[in-house]
C-alpha cells in the first residue's frame, strides 16, 4: 500500500423511509432558504418531490425550486443555478436526482460562492473552490457513486469539453432503494454498469500485488454483476437495488482507491464521447470498455487472470475480457457505437476529435497514444 490519507466528509443514511426519518434533523443546523433542485421531472411523477418538499417545509424552510437539470450536466446549467442561488440569498441545496442533479448542485454550490469563472478557474489557472454553500443530496437513480464524493462531471457545450471538475461534497446523503423503484430498466442497468466500470478502472490501475484495495474492488464487482443478473430477471428485486445503490457508493467514495493508482483511461474516453454526442454515461462505457481492454490486456495479464477468475469465473486474461463483452449484451446494453442514442451521427470524424481531445491517464497499466485511442474508438464501430 502507498501512503494515504482517508477522511470522510458525507453522512449516509441508507435505508427504506431514511428522508422522513432524518432530513428535517439533517438541515436544521443551515439557514432558511434551501434549493431543492431536481431534473426533468420524474421526481414531479413519483411523488418524491411533493413528499421532500413537504419535509422541508415541516421543518420550517422557505423552499426554492431549481428544475430541469438535465443528463450530463451543462456548464450553462450550472451557472442559472447558481445565478438562482445568488439572487434567492441560498443557504443549503438539497440534489434530489442521479448523478446529473448531484454533479450539477456540487458546482452550483462552489459557483455561487464567487464571481470568478469556476471553470477557468479550475481548468486554466489550477485554482480549486475553497469556499461552497453547504449541499446534501437525496439519490433517486444509483450508478455513479456521485453522492458520496467531492467531483462533479460537467460538459461545456461552448469548449466541446466534458470534464471533472473539484466541488463541493455533499454533507449528507440519503439513500432510499424505495425512491430508485421507478428508474426505467435500461437505466438502472446503466448506472450498475457505471458502478461495475468505477471498480474496475480502480483495480486496474497499478498497484502492489497484494493491495487490500484490489480485493474490495473485486468483491464490489462481484457483488455488481450478481445483482445486476437479479434485476434482470425481476427489475423491481427491491434487495438487489440496494445492494447496487450501496455498491455504487462504495466504487467512488474512495475506499477503493486508498494506497494506489487507478486507471480511468475508460471514464476519459467516455467523457469526451459525451461531450460530442450527449450519450448516456453508462452506456458509452459499455461500448468503450472491451475494446480498450482488448488493446491493454497483455500490460497486465496477471491482474486480467484474477479479475476473470473472481467476477466471471473463466481462466485466462484473454477469457476475462471476452466474458465482460458478453455480459454487456447479456444486460442488453449497447456494444457498438451505433447502438448509443446520440445528438449526432458518429463518424469517423466524430471519433477521431473525440481521441484528440480527451484526457489521457499517463501511466496505467499503458499510456496510450491518441492514434491508439482512435484505433479503440474505430473498433467500437
Ligand atoms: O431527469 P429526470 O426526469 O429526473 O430523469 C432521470 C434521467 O432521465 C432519471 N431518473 C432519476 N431518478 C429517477 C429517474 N427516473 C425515474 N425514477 C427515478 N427515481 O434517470 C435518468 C438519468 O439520470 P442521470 O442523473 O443523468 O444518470 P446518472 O445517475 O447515471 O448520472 C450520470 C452523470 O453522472 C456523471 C456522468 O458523467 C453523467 O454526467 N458521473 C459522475 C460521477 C461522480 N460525480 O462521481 C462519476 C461518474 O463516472 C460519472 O462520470
Ligand atoms: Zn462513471
Amino acid at each position: 500500500m502507498q501512503k494515504f490519507v482517508y477522511e470522510y466528509a458525507t453522512k449516509v443514511y441508507f435505508g427504506e423511509g431514511a428522508a422522513k426519518e432524518y432530513l428535517a434533523a439533517e438541515v436544521s443546523g443551515y439557514g432558511k432558504n434551501v434549493m431543492l433542485a431536481y431534473g426533468g421531472g420524474s421526481v414531479k411523477k413519483n411523488g418524491i418531490y411533493d413528499e421532500v418538499k413537504k419535509y422541508l417545509e415541516d421543518a420550517g424552510k422557505t423552499v426554492t425550486d431549481f428544475s430541469g437539470i438535465m443528463s450530463n450536466p451543462t456548464y450553462a446549467k450550472v451557472q442559472e443555478g447558481a445565478a438562482l442561488a445568488k439572487e434567492k440569498n441560498i443557504d443549503f441545496i438539497l440534489a434530489v436526482g442521479g448523478g446529473s442533479v448531484i454533479d450539477c448542485c456540487k458546482i452550483i454550490a462552489a459557483q455561487a460562492k464567487t464571481e470568478k469563472d469556476l471553470w477557468d478557474m479550475e481548468m486554466n489557472q489550477h485554482q480549486f473552490p475553497t469556499e461552497v454553500l453547504p449541499m446534501g443530496a437525496i439519490v433517486t437513480a444509483s450508478g455513479t457513486g456521485a453522492e458520496m464524493n467531492g467531483g462533479a462531471v460537467i460538459t461545456n457545450e461552448e469548449k466541446v469539453i466534458k470534464a471533472g471538475m473539484a466541488a463541493a461534497a455533499p454533507r449528507f446523503a440519503i439513500l432510499d432503494p424505495a425512491y430508485t423503484m421507478s428508474v426505467p430498466k435500461m437505466q438502472v442497468i446503466s448506472g450498475a454498469f457505471d458502478t461495475l466500470s468505477h471498480a474496475m478502472e480502480t483495480y486496474f490501475g497499478n498497484s502492489d500485488a497484494d493491495n487490500v484495495s484490489d480485493d474490495v474492488a473485486l468483491s464490489i464487482m462481484r457483488n455488481t454483476v450478481v445483482n445486476m443478473r437479479r434485476l434482470l430477471k425481476d427489475i423491481n428485486d427491491i434487495q438487489a437495488r440496494g445492494n447496487l445503490m450501496w455498491d455504487s457508493a462504495m466504487a467512488e467514495n474512495g475506499i477503493l482507491k486508498v494506497g494506489r493508482v487507478t486507471d480511468f483511461q475508460a471514464h476519459q474516453i467516455e467523457h469526451q464521447l459525451g461531450a460530442y454526442t450527449d450519450c448516456n454515461h453508462g452506456q458509452g462505457l459499455a461500448v468503450i470498455h472491451p475494446a480498450y481492454y482488448r488493446h491493454i490486456v497483455k500490460d497486465a495479464e496477471e491482474k486480467f487472470r484474477r479479475f476473470g477468475k473472481e467476477v466471471f469465473d473463466v481462466d485466462s486474461a484473454a477469457e476475462s475480457v471476452e466474458a465482460l463483452a458478453s455480459f454487456i449484451k447479456e444486460c442488453g446494453l449497447p456494444s457498438k457505437m451505433s447502438q448509443l442514442k446520440s445528438k449526432t451521427e458518429i463518424t469517423p470524424e466524430l471519433l477521431k476529435n473525440v481521441a484528440d481531445t480527451c484526457n489521457i491517464i499517463p501511466c496505467n497499466p499503458r499510456k496510450l497514444e491518441r492514434n491508439e485511442i482512435y484505433e479503440i474508438l474505430m473498433e467500437c464501430m
